[in-house]
């Protein structure tokens, strides 16, 4: 079934792939955060290690343990995931973005624990988070670097997933069509791969492991 792919054909190669959900802080205590769990990520990891690539695995608040051989770090909220893979990506030849970023942040983390006055809570200000994604498309650290991007879509999954690749600017997105307990938190997971150069390729429904080695063939397809 995995055709192409084999122990080995990723030695030589690094590769940067985010995992988990970040979290935007409110106060010392509380977050605004998403249900990521990070196993599509370790997936990713996983099976790079397993095809011979160096892996460096920028985990945000998974409940994993550390893939052997990969490089771990770990990250809380998206402030510190844009430091680490700004800092990480250069060397890459591929970057995956498969963590949930945190679209908008608390505009101030306020800096003693929020009390109860009595009164109407006060409402919490965001602001949008910078898209980490199209920061690597943008400065990409050489031509023929790999990025590669992952879309949570609940309708039109082709359609928005083929606007979102263009607006992004990445050379595949890997979008999933979740809501009704897909994808997140499961053992399977369920995608199609959009290619920049208009290439499409359905993966069915299966181990999350599966999907990965998937990606890496198409990843591997591009790397030259
Ligand atoms: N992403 C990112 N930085 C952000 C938001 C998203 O790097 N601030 C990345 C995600 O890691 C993912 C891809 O962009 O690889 C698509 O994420 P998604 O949430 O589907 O896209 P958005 O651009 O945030 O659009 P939407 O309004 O549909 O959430
Ligand atoms: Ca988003």
């Amino acid at each position: 079934l995995r055709r192409g792919s084999g122990p080995g054909d990723l030695a030589g190669r690094r590769v940067v792939v985010s995992a988990g959900g970040t979290r935007e802080p409110i106060d010392p205590v509380r977050f605004i955060g998403n249900r990521s769990s990070g196993r599509q990520g370790y997936a990713l990891a996983v099976t790079a290690l397993a095809r011979g690539a160096e892996v460096v695995l920028v985990s945000a608040n998974t409940a994993l343990p550390d893939p052997a051989g990969a490089a771990v770090r770990r990250v809380g909220s998206t402030a510190e995931l844009r430091d680490a893979m700004h800092e990480e990506s250069g060397a890459a030849d591929a970057v995956v973005m498969a963590a949930a970023v945190a679209d908008f942040r608390p505009a101030t983390t306020t800096p003693g624990k929020i009390k109860k006055t009595g009164g109407a809570p006060a409402p919490i200000a965001l602001v949008e988070n910078p898209d980490i994604l199209l920061e690597l498309t943008r400065g990409r650290a050489h031509d023929g670097q790999v990025v590669v991007g992952f879309a949570a879509e609940t309708d039109h999954v082709v359609e928005n997933g083929r606007a979102k690749l263009a607006r992004k600017g990445c050379d595949l997105l890997v979008v999933n069509q979740v809501g009704d307990g897909l994808a997140f938190g499961t053992a399977d997971n369920q995608a199609v791969v959009l290619g920049a150069d208009g290439s499409s390729t359905d993966i069915p429904t299966g181990p999350k492991e599966d999907l990965a080695d998937r990606v890496w063939d198409l990843v591997a397809e591009r790397l030259s």
